[in-house]
């Protein structure tokens, strides 16, 4: 049994691929470097170079490697940047998942884990999201994975009128933070932790929008994870599948509690040694104060947990993060 790894040389991607390598599972990445990095996956792993869009070069990557099993993660993920460019953000993002559902049909590849995000939730008035709060996408990153998902329910619906089956779930979270396989690292440039890491990188004071919300110290309060945790519930979830388990077709991987934005901005300050003190400015327009996602479900069936304190995210983060000097 061999697991395909979309978009496998990305942040999470590569540390999915070390986790089921690290848990005895056979793996081949694809991915087409757009935002990734060959170093990051091990040197085990072999890698198809093409884009996750192209239905005939996916189903050559899956033959040529006896696929048995997909996770995937290949997307175009920006948010913001997906307002800016919805196109690009729709082929990535539902055409990929297109292209992988069809190759999976071609060769009867019967398993799929797809990476998915609480974008789907857009900014819900419950305390804590779960996987029964109303989906209310607010960028086409968020419709276009919300779709994705749709269009992997269809297909395994009809596949099932017709007597085969597709096991599948989707795995929806929102920040990723961390680190855990050696010198992986979010080069995202517009994340919090990137952002600030790379602030302080430079001697400048990272910036902390908004400090008057109804949250306990006044800064917004979002959902981090380990990427980590993260990791092993994809894993978790390949082998469920792979004991032709069936799970449901969406888990959050939610914190429960959240995180202040003052909070990171400070522990990443005094895991960096730095001096430093953040500037408090006003709040960005659209920042809601609080979004924090249950992932009691996923503890059920995924053996989700968060195993790591934000210290653990922030200094794992700043140990791989190429500027610190912890690393390189
Ligand atoms: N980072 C987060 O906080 C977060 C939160 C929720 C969901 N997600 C989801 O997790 C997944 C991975 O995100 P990430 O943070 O590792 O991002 P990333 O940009 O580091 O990884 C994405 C990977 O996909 C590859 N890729 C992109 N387009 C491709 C294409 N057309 N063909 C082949 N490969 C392609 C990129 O080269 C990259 O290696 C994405 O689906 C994203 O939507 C991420």
């Amino acid at each position: 049994m061999t697991w395909l790894v979309t978009g496998g040389a990305g942040y999470i991607g590569a540390h999915v691929a070390h986790a089921m390598v690290d848990a005895g599972l056979d793996v081949v990445a694809l991915d087409n470097l757009s935002s990734g990095h060959r170093a990051f996956l091990p040197d085990t792993v072999p890698l198809g170079w093409v884009s996750v869009t192209d239905q005939d070069d996916v189903r050559d990557v899956m033959e040529e490697n006896d696929i048995t099993g997909v996770v995937h993660l290949a997307a175009f993920k920006y948010a913001g940047e997906s307002v800016k460019q919805p196109l690009k953000t729709w082929r990535q993002n539902l055409g990929g998942t297109v292209a992988v559902l069809g190759a999976m049909q071609e060769l009867g590849i019967d398993r799929l884990v797809f990476s998915s995000t609480a974008a789907v939730y857009g900014t819900p008035e419950t305390e804590l999201v779960t996987e029964d709060t109303p989906t209310h996408p607010e960028s086409p990153y968020g419709s276009s994975k919300l779709a994705a998902e749709r269009a992997i329910i269809e297909q395994a619906a009809a596949q099932r009128s017709v007597g085969k089956q597709l096991r599948h779930t989707a795995l929806r979270y929102f920040n990723v933070v961390g680190s855990s396989a050696p010198g992986v690292y979010d080069s995202s440039p517009h994340n919090l932790f990137p952002l600030v890491m790379d602030a302080i990188a430079r001697g400048d004071a990272p910036r902390i929008f908004g400090t008057d919300y109804d949250t306990p110290d006044g800064t917004c309060v979002r959902d981090y994870v380990h990427v980590a945790d993260v990791a092993a519930a994809h894993v978790v979830a390949a082998q469920a599948l792979d004991r032709r388990e069936d799970l449901r077709t969406v888990y959050n991987l939610g914190s429960g509690t959240g995180t202040s934005v003052r909070e990171i901005v400070n522990t990443c300050i005094d895991v960096a040694g730095a001096e430093l003190e953040p500037v408090l400015t006003g709040r960005r327009a659209g920042d809601p104060a609080r979004i924090v996602a249950s992932g009691k479900r996923a503890s059920y069936d995924l053996e989700w947990q968060m195993r790591h304190s934000v210290r653990d995210m922030v200094a794992s983060a700043w140990a791989a993060h190429p500027r610190s000097g912890a690393t390189r």
